[in-house]
């Protein structure tokens, strides 16, 4: 082949990205659990999103930086030294070279979170971070703005959603396996707060893209969604 066409369709290959799903909703809606499944099921990559805001709340605390501060949280996004580890027992988190797996998902930093996650600059600082998980053979993207705006060409968009009764109720089981204690219309009112900040929020707020396919989890079983998600990508061509 000629050079200059031998340099072309390298190009063009270059170019071609790897192909990616977006499930994006609100929390309680089992996207964490289904996403895992789908990346595990596909042999695919998996970004959880949520995960980075969680680890820059917990980065900027352990610095001692204001959360008020949108430059110097930006910044502590933009330089985070965190590695996912996948293994038998799921992804290690380390910051830092510290394992932080279980300190990520308590409420106190989903709180951190979400708070770091309302500034536009720590937004623009994790985008194309978030865009670096993109690699063959494909990557399942769980969040809350994956299909509006980090990966808004990707082919297969879903919003899972539920009842905030029924994600209350599900997190009421979590809590009590993990032997809290925890009163389910609290949890319940805590939610529909939540869901009310973020679909509100001036900055990516929570809204199913134009052309994302909504899914209500509330009345199917994580096996159901799955197998739902997994015919909506077969019927697209990815698989
Ligand atoms: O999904 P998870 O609960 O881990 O997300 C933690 C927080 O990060 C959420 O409260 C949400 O406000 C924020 N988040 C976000 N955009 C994403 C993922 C998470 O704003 N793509």
């Amino acid at each position: 082949m000629p050079v200059l066409l031998l340099a072309l369709k390298v190009e063009m290959l270059d170019m071609t990205e790897a192909t990616v799903i977006t499930v994006d909703g609100p929390s309680g809606a089992g996207k964490g659990t289904v996403c895992a499944i789908l990346a595990d099921t596909l042999k695919w990559h998996l970004l959880d999103s949520g995960a980075l805001y969680r680890i820059t709340g917990l980065a900027s605390e352990r610095k001692g930086i204001d959360l008020d501060d949108e430059a110097g949280v930006a910044d502590v996004a933009a330089n985070l030294d965190v590695r996912f580890k996948p293994g038998n027992e799921g992804v290690t988190v380390l910051l830092e070279g510290d394992d932080v797996t279980t300190t990520i998902r308590t409420e106190e930093v989903g709180s951190l979170a979400s708070q770091v996650a309302a500034l536009p600059a720590v937004r623009a600082a994790l985008l194309q971070r978030q865009r670096d998980f993109r690699q063959a053979p494909g990557l399942v993207a769980d969040g809350r703005d994956m299909g509006t705006v980090v990966f808004t060409d990707a082919p297969v968009k879903i919003f899972l959603t539920a009842s905030a009764e029924e994600r209350g109720r599900r997190r009421y089981e979590q809590l009590r396996q993990k032997g809290f204690d925890a009163s389910l219309p609290a949890l319940i009112e805590d939610i529909r707060t939540r869901d009310e900040r973020d679909s509100n929020r001036s900055v990516a707020p929570l809204r199913p893209a134009s052309d994302a396919k909504v899914i209500d989890s509330t009345t199917l079983s994580i096996d159901e969604v799955r197998d739902e998600i997994l015919s909506i990508i077969r019927n697209a061509g990815l698989i």
